[in-house]
């Protein structure tokens, strides 16, 4: 039965491939507005070609001036092979910074926007950038054992991100520089901090300054998204992509979208349901970056990693992976699965929160704030638009004046240890 579904499936996917290839496709331009993008806009006036689009991360860093990209493969101790990217420019001298990407992106994010890419302007301040690729993104595929064909692959969660991936980068930055890094997190990558933080309190004391999560999210609490309609439906939902895709959820998603790149009408139609997912944002659509967004952005992710947030979600506990009372007993010898104890969580934390992120809402935020000890509380800050969503953080095309800005500030401050001294001052 499945090898019809597969049959059909695959027929389908090769007619629209070679519609990929054409050159109806190929010849998708950038343009100066949204409204440039048009197949029938011959002259294509205000578009032209986009000489990134095709680079691969370390040659998008090197095609900058004074900048040098390392490749750090790493394997952690559960056998995942996983890519750490590291971008520096001639001035680098200061703190080692750590970077990383959410669900169903991964380490191109930092670098797809030209010379506003945070990662070119921290390199331009004079930071060391280390860029994790979460395992099982484009640059992380591989494994010891494991093809990516084999559904054992897919088989990690979120708690698996932070105690092999994040653990795992944050030793070998310290190792590599002998400096104790600051860490940024964008949403799945702020929870693999919370988690790795909470469980090895000790050794995140000793690798890293500091935390700045942007998006932070830790139970969804509040979301408005529509991805939480998968929750009822994900039992079947999960069979469908094991069976399909041996647990990757939708892979090479993004190159079916390109068509609608063609398009200004297809392209407020990804964004229409970005928005839904996101948090509902028209004004801030970026037109010279927008094609990126949405051929670089949208990586997989593993089956489980959904599986575990949605688990989360559903019980308002952040919490390990719930693999049922049995198996909880040979696991965690409890029948229901640990919490992740914020109050544990040793270094200062600095959070960016937009008010209309729909996905990690203001709620979460709030909550994971006042959840961890108030001595490394070192600020709370909301995006000054009120529109700001869950994506902005990405792809906004006031980065610069809305966030960056600010944020640049509050990394001075984990650096120069001024958190710290608002531990001590208040006790
Ligand atoms: C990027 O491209 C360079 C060649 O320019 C190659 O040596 C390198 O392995 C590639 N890196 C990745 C992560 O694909
Ligand atoms: C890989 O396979 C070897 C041999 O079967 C086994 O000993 C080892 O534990 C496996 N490693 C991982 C990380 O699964
Ligand atoms: C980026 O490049 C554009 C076009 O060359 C320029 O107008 C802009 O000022 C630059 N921005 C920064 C932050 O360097």
């Amino acid at each position: 039965m499945y090898s019809c579904h597969r049959l059909v499936i695959a027929l389908i996917t090769v007619v629209y491939l070679i519609f990929i290839d054409s050159n109806i496709v190929q010849s998708i331009k950038v343009c100066r507005s949204i409204s440039d993008y048009s197949l029938l806009n011959i002259a294509k006036k205000n578009c032209y070609d986009d000489p990134v689009t095709d680079l691969n991360i370390s040659e998008i860093i090197r095609s900058w001036p004074g900048f040098t990209a390392e490749e750090h493969y790493l394997t952690t101790e559960d056998g995942y092979k996983v890519l750490v990217e590291r971008s520096y420019s001639k001035i680098t001298q200061k703190t080692p910074i750590i970077i990383v990407h959410g669900i169903a992106m991964s380490a191109l994010g930092w670098v797809n926007r030209g010379n506003v890419s945070i990662a070119r302007l921290l390199g331009e301040l004079g930071y060391d950038v280390w860029m994790l690729n979460y395992r099982g993104t484009w640059y992380s595929k591989g494994h010891v054992n494991l093809t990516t064909n084999n559904p054992e692959y897919w088989k990690y969660n979120v708690n698996d991100l932070g105690n092999y991936d994040v653990r795992s980068t944050v030793r070998m930055v310290y190792e590599q520089t002998n400096r104790k890094a600051i860490y940024i997190g964008y949403s799945m990558g702020t929870t693999g901090f919370f988690i790795y933080s909470s469980t090895f309190p000790n050794e995140a004391k000793k690798y890293t300054k500091g935390m700045i999560g942007l998006a932070p999210a830790i139970n969804f609490r509040g979301t408005k998204s529509v991805i939480r309609y998968t929750s009822p439906v994900w039992p079947i939902l999960k069979r469908v992509i094991y069976s399909l895709w041996n647990g990757e959820i939708l892979p090479g998603f993004s190159v079916l979208l390109k068509p609608l790149l063609a398009s200004s009408a297809g392209i407020y139609t990804i964004q229409s349901v970005v928005n839904l997912i996101f948090g509902d944002d028209y004004a801030q659509m970026d037109p010279l970056r927008y094609p990126q967004f949405v051929t670089q952005l949208l990586d997989t992710a593993g089956v489980e990693v959904w599986s575990h947030y949605l688990q989360i979600y559903e019980s308002g506990v952040f919490q390990n992976y719930d693999y049922g009372e049995e198996i909880n007993l040979q696991k965690y010898g409890t029948s229901t699965p640990p919490k992740y104890d914020l109050q544990k969580i040793p270094v200062p934390i600095s959070l960016f929160v937009g008010a209309n992120d729909w996905l990690a809402t203001p709620l979460n935020a709030e909550e994971l704030y006042s959840g961890i000890q108030p001595s490394i509380r070192c600020g709370y800050h909301v995006v000054p638009y009120e529109k700001f969503s869950h994506t902005d953080f990405l792809v906004a095309k006031d980065l610069p004046t809305l966030l960056y800005k600010y944020l640049f500030e509050v990394i001075r401050e984990h650096d120069e240890g001024r958190c710290e001294a608002t531990t001590t001052r208040n006790g």
